[in-house]
């Protein structure tokens, strides 16, 4: 099994870091065989989107070295994803949406042709079969079915672009609160849902092998 971890806070003090290090800590124990690849966007250089991205769109074998540099980093993070079976994203949550460094990590991996084609219903994903794990940091909350929750813009827009890649399985872990007298109980929340997840995955996953062993 590979994971996957991404952050994208490039705060020291990051509660994002903190809860997708957790993550890990506790895959390793369920998966000691299972590899891990991290990728910090807050030191990871990602270039703006410049007209080099109409490089995307031409026949590979006709790019100009300039063009091959510029896309050399979206094709390393597109084969980190392609590689991971699980991937676990640190996403804090800045003026109701997700941080520049994962926006810009985004417009990377999002590539026609690479990660998704259009057919005729529109885009369709072309990374199958990989979970995404999301764990936000929030200094407020946003409960489902709440007024606040039509100003959440990072989950409904993180839970859009990973199922437009093909994602089937996503799931968010919320640490809200975070900048309340309701933080430590928030942190502790979140790090036993992190716990539960990690441990559910790694039963469902025993459960498919001896599945597929059956058959
Ligand atoms: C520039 C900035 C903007 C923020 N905007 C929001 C916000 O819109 N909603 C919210 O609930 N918290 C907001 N916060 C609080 C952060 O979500 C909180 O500090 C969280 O821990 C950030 O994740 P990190 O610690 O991994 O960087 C903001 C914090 C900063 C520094």
């Amino acid at each position: 099994m590979n994971l996957l971890r991404i952050d994208s806070s490039a705060r020291a003090s990051s509660e994002s870091r903190r809860l997708t290090a957790r993550f890990v800590q506790d895959w390793k124990s369920e998966n000691p065989a299972g590899s891990i690849t991290e990728r910090d966007l807050a030191t990871t250089a990602l270039p703006h989107i410049t007209d080099h991205w109409s490089a995307t769109y031409a026949d590979p074998a006709k790019l100009t070295p300039e063009q091959r540099q510029y896309l050399s980093i979206s094709d390393e993070l597109i084969e980190e994803l392609r590689a991971a079976d699980t991937v676990i994203i640190g996403a804090p949550m800045y003026n109701h949406m997700i941080s520049w460094e994962l926006k810009a990590w985004i417009d990377q991996v999002v590539r026609m042709g690479k990660t998704f084609v259009y057919d005729t219903l529109g885009p369709k994903g072309l990374l199958h079969g990989k979970k995404a794990v999301v764990i936000t940091a929030r200094g407020g909350s946003y409960p489902a079915g709440t007024p606040r929750a039509a100003v959440d813009f990072q989950e409904p827009y993180l839970r859009h672009i990973l199922t437009t890649l093909g994602f089937s399985d996503v799931t968010f872990i919320h640490a809200e609160n975070l900048m309340s007298a309701q933080a430590e109980s928030s942190r502790a929340a979140a790090t036993a849902s992190i716990q539960k997840s990690v441990r559910q995955r790694a039963e469902n996953e025993a459960q498919e092998v001896i599945g597929a062993a059956q058959v």
